[in-house]
């Protein structure tokens, strides 16, 4: 299994610092090496980090700052993503009662 993080060391290179930059590349190793993949790199939306992996650009995803400014992303990230697919209300409800009513 390889983090794909692409080092940054030339200082010449121009790269596009945004959200899934690095993604192409954990995508090409996985791909043309057939080594599963980590993607990283700026991928703070449960979403687009879902999406990296049902298209099969990466076998998993590393999430870093992101959740040392939230610790509670995932927790976030869940309550988003079942109201969005299932439209159940009560499962942040749920969440928010669980801790205490702090989120
Ligand atoms: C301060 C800092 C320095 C980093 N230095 C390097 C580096 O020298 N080479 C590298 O490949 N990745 C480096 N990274 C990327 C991390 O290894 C890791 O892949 C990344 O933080 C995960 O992405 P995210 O924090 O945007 O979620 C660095 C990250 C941070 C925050």
């Amino acid at each position: 299994m390889i983090d794909v993080s692409t080092g940054a060391l030339v200082p010449h290179a121009k790269i596009p610092v945004q959200t899934g930059y690095q993604v192409p590349f954990a995508a090409k190793i996985r791909e043309e090496a057939g080594i599963a993949t980590g993607a990283v790199g700026m991928i703070t939306d449960a979403e687009y980090a879902n999406q990296v992996i049902t298209r099969g650009c990466a076998d998993l995803v590393f999430i870093g700052r992101e959740l040392l400014r939230d610790p509670y992303w995932s927790i976030r990230a869940r309550a988003t993503w079942m109201m969005n697919r299932t439209g159940l209300c009560l499962t942040v409800m749920q969440l928010n009662n669980r801790d205490g009513g702090n989120n």
